[in-house]
């Protein structure tokens, strides 16, 4: 695929596009599109929309806009990263990967060093760029952040999610976005360091996994924790089973991160899916 043509938003008719965008990825739910007005307030007042394309077609897109976090000094500015989608067809081509640079380079320019995004702990690919590939950390497990959500990916489950850190001023980060490709990490890397997952999942129903009942003890500098690489399709085949994937691994994460874990990568290989956790004093490099 040709490289997409990344370019700043602003016109109410592109607005318009970028609405018509949100229904094909997330499509049922006419109350989840963020509409063109809105869209357009937060870009007049430091939000950003940014659009994707291939040939004048639009592919993708991510809305983020400035906001403030609590910290025991006050009140601090960051950039909070709220939406990005790409069409279907498009997907598992770095169309996201470009978007974000982007998003990137344009928070740097604002003078802000702190982008957040939530996103489903369960989602394999969404997990893959956010920490492998972008250099996002996190330790905040957020419960049914958004209550009972409608749209077609999301309704009928809890929709708790992880809140993850992008430090974009960091050696970590820059490293991530670099033109040298980082070699992806394997699972025969963390074999060879005797580590071993945190559970093993089982086997359910054709290729699907179920948690196990337990976890083992937290403890070392570095754990593992399973989840399915495809939750999407197992959401499909098998709803209660996606239901007790999330019970499981809200405890798991929820536990790590008052242990004082934290999620800082994570590894697709072989068909498998795994969150890499370290202990305390991880440094961001
Ligand atoms: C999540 C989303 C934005 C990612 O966009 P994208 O353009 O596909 O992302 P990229 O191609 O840059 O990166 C995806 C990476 O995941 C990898 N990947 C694909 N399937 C995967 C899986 N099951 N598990 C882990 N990684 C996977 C891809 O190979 C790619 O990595 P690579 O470049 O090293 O090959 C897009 O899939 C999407 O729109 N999803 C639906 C809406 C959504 O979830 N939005 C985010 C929350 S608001």
């Amino acid at each position: 695929m040709p490289v997409p043509v990344i370019k700043l938003i602003e016109s109410p008719e592109d607005m318009t596009a970028i609405e018509a965008l949100q229904r094909e990825v997330w499509p049922g739910s006419e109350t989840d599109v963020v509409p063109a007005h809105m869209l357009i307030t937060a870009t007049h007042n430091g939000g950003l929309v940014l659009g994707a394309y291939l040939e004048e077609k639009l592919v993708g897109f991510v809305f983020g806009f400035p906001g403030l976090e609590k910290t025991p000094d006050g009140p601090r500015a960051k950039h909070c990263s709220h939406m990005m989608g790409i069409l279907p067809a498009y997907r598992d081509a770095g169309v996201g990967f470009l978007l974000k640079r982007a998003q990137w380079q344009m928070v740097r320019h604002q003078g802000l060093d702190h982008i957040t995004w939530t996103y489903d702990p369960l989602l394999s690919r969404n997990a893959y760029l956010n920490l492998t590939k972008l250099g996002a950390v996190c330790n905040t497990y957020r419960r049914s952040e958004y209550g009972d959500m409608r749209d077609g990916l999301n309704a009928g489950l809890p929709s708790d999610r992880f809140q993850v850190d992008w430090w974009i001023n960091t050696r970590r980060v820059e490293r991530r976005l670099g033109k040298r490709v980082r070699k992806p990490l394997k699972l025969d890397d963390f074999s060879k360091a005797d580590l071993h997952p945190l559970y093993t999942p089982l086997a359910s129903t054709g290729s699907l996994l179920r948690p196990p009942e337990h976890f083992s003890p937290l403890e070392g500098r570095l754990i593992l924790a399973e989840i399915p690489s495809d939750f999407n399709a197992l959401k499909q085949e098998d709803f209660s089973l996606a239901g007790e994937w999330r019970t499981f691994t809200r405890e798991v994460f929820e536990s790590a991160f008052h242990a004082g874990y934290i999620v800082t990568d994570f590894i697709f290989d072989g068909g498998r899916s795994l969150y890499v956790l370290s202990h305390g004093e991880t440094t961001l490099q």
